[in-house]
């Protein structure tokens, strides 16, 4: 086991957060485990109770598109006589429609989460590492910030957004001795799919010339609903890139997005597109 050291994780009470907060926390990590809603942390404290890690998590408010609140936070934990390893940026949500559907109000609520909160609550954290001179950031983006895929171009755009922003941030921070690395998850079981998932407004009017296609799309994402893998994965590699001196910039994890991006590097362009189009239900 290591001698405790400090992780940072935001949207700690579901998901890839919660699981990441209980593994960190087993391998004997200190987590602050922060999340939107203090309200929602029963489901992080009865799996840390029954792990047997309660004590080594911390729960504390934070919702990353409140800026006074990101700082506020920065400052307490800056205040600390202890250091603050790792930042992990988890939180987010997916925003569905087609790009033609979705409003500019739509459009900014998706990257006021997945990409200014991020780049927010690094920023917020990023001059105590520095004074430290070491600390790693996990940004857990997506398969979907390597390639585009139908019914969620919002958040494509928003995970491509934070796939360049950290790329850039990984190469300033270099000779600081801050390391930034990026998780690329492919489908996996969580909350994203059922009760954070947000459908556009336009997207369910059935006005939209999309409607019909709209519909087709649904029913084949619905199918596909019961063959997403185990996020348990996911939180085994975010723990082990912060326990990795150097992490590589990317770490896909899921053999779906890792099939995805082979057959885009080796097919033609207008195969890979006749496939994708297929999938998603888009191609008559
Ligand atoms: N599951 C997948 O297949 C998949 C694939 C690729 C990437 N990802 C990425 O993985 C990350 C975690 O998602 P998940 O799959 O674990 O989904 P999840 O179970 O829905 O968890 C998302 C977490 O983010 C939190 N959150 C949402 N908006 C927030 C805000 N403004 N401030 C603070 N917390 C906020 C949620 O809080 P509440 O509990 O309050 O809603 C929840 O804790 C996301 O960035 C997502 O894009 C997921």
């Amino acid at each position: 086991m290591l001698s405790e050291r400090t992780a940072l994780i935001t949207g700690a009470s579901s998901g890839f957060g919660l699981l990441t907060t209980i593994t960190l926390a087993r391998r004997g990590w200190r987590v602050l485990a922060t999340m939107r809603d203090l309200a929602r942390r029963e489901k992080l404290e009865a799996a840390a109770r029954e792990a047997g890690v309660l004590e080594r998590i911390e729960f504390l408010a934070l919702d990353v598109t409140d800026n006074v609140q990101i700082a506020e936070l920065a400052a307490s934990i800056a205040a600390r006589p202890v250091a603050l390893h790792a930042v992990v940026n988890n939180a987010g949500f997916a925003m569905a429609g087609f790009a033609e559907d979705v409003s500019d109000a739509e459009l900014r609520r998706q990257f006021d989460t997945n990409f200014f909160g991020a780049a927010a609550v690094t920023r917020a954290f990023l001059p105590q590492l520095r004074r430290q001179g070491h600390g790693h950031i996990v940004m857990v983006t997506s398969g979907s910030g390597r390639m585009g895929f139908p019914g969620v171009g919002s958040y494509v755009a928003s995970k491509f957004a934070l796939e360049g922003w950290t790329e850039t941030l990984r190469l300033e921070m270099k000779a600081v001795g801050i390391q930034v690395a990026l998780v690329e998850p492919g489908s996996f079981e969580t909350d994203i799919w059922t009760r954070n998932a947000l459908l556009s407004t336009g997207t369910r009017d059935t006005q939209s010339p999309n409607a019909a296609r709209v519909a087709r799309w649904r029913s084949r994402m619905d199918a596909n609903t019961n063959k997403k893998a185990n996020p348990q994965i996911v939180a085994a590699a975010i723990a082990n890139l912060l326990e990795t001196s150097h992490p590589r910039l990317r770490t896909v994890v899921g053999s779906d997005i890792k099939l995805g991006l082979w057959l885009r590097r080796l097919l033609p362009w207008s195969v890979f597109e006749r496939i994708v189009t297929k999938a998603a239900g888009l191609d008559g």
